[in-house]
């Protein structure tokens, strides 16, 4: 599998901003080879950027989904609309939402499932926040969202998943995490996925990056780790010159 390089723009920009960058990205990316990169607008703008992206080999991401594909949901997107949009990856489980819209593991788990179920690929957020850090929990706490998010979902070889490491207070700081430390957290999240399905199907089959405060200084500092597959990127992925730095560093 190709490393993955996402951009999450988060609510940052509106329909016009997200069409300009788009296009900019897709044109400097045109030769990209050996790498995947999807971009995750907001909602507002996914049609606009699929659109931009269907001439390019760029993805198209969402930031969330809801878990049901039709129905009396109101505010709610549908992952079977999503896919039909042109999405290829959503977003599930980001800690912005598990603190600011209080997503429980239990609705991150049902995400997964319909977002596979609509063959999309997930890209699940875990990490532990700097309280837990302190009470020296980390470990514990990446192991316990990749189970609960993943309890009852059987991969099967046509599906793949992301699994996108995020120290939660790191995210936006400016400062990533030591990058042995990410190394120690993609290792365990790798056991917890062992735990759960064959090995071929964890190594085939399952991304695992990193995500915060990732810039075009420090990208190098996270590719040679063991196990690193891509990243995440919010802030610097609103620069094209900077994202496009990133991408190539990979
Ligand atoms: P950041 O955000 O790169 O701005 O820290 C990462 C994320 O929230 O996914």
């Amino acid at each position: 599998m190709l490393p993955i390089i996402i951009a999450n723009w988060k609510m940052n920009l509106n329909v016009a901003a997200s069409a300009v960058l788009a296009k900019n990205l897709a044109k400097k990316l045109k030769r990209i080879s050996g790498r995947e990169v999807a971009l995750c607008p907001s909602f507002s703008a996914l049609y606009a950027v699929g659109e931009i992206l269907k001439r390019s080999r760029l993805k198209l991401g969402v930031q969330d989904l809801f878990w049901e594909n039709v129905g009396a949901y109101t505010g709610e997107e549908s992952p079977k609309f999503l896919r039909q949009l042109g999405c290829c990856y959503a977003i599930v489980g980001h800690s912005e939402r598990r603190q600011n819209f209080k997503e429980t593991d239990g609705q991150v788990r049902q995400k997964i499932k319909s977002a596979l179920a609509n063959d999309l690929t997930p890209i699940l957020c875990v990490g532990e926040t700097f309280s837990e850090r302190q009470e020296g929990r980390t470990d514990s706490i990446i192991m316990n969202q990749v189970i609960q998010a993943l309890a009852g979902v059987d991969l099967i070889p046509s599906e793949h998943l992301v699994i996108a490491y995020e120290p939660v207070w790191v995210i936006g700081s400016g400062q990533a995490i030591e990058p042995s430390e990410a190394e120690n957290a993609f290792k365990i999240i790798r056991q917890s996925l062992i735990d759960l399905w064959p090995l071929t199907i964890v190594k085939n089959n399952v991304r695992i990056i990193y995500g915060g405060s990732i810039d075009a200084t420090n990208v190098k500092d996270f590719t040679t780790l063991d196990y690193f597959a891509g990243f995440l990127v919010g802030g610097a992925s609103l620069d094209e010159n900077e994202f496009v730095k990133i991408i190539e560093s990979c």
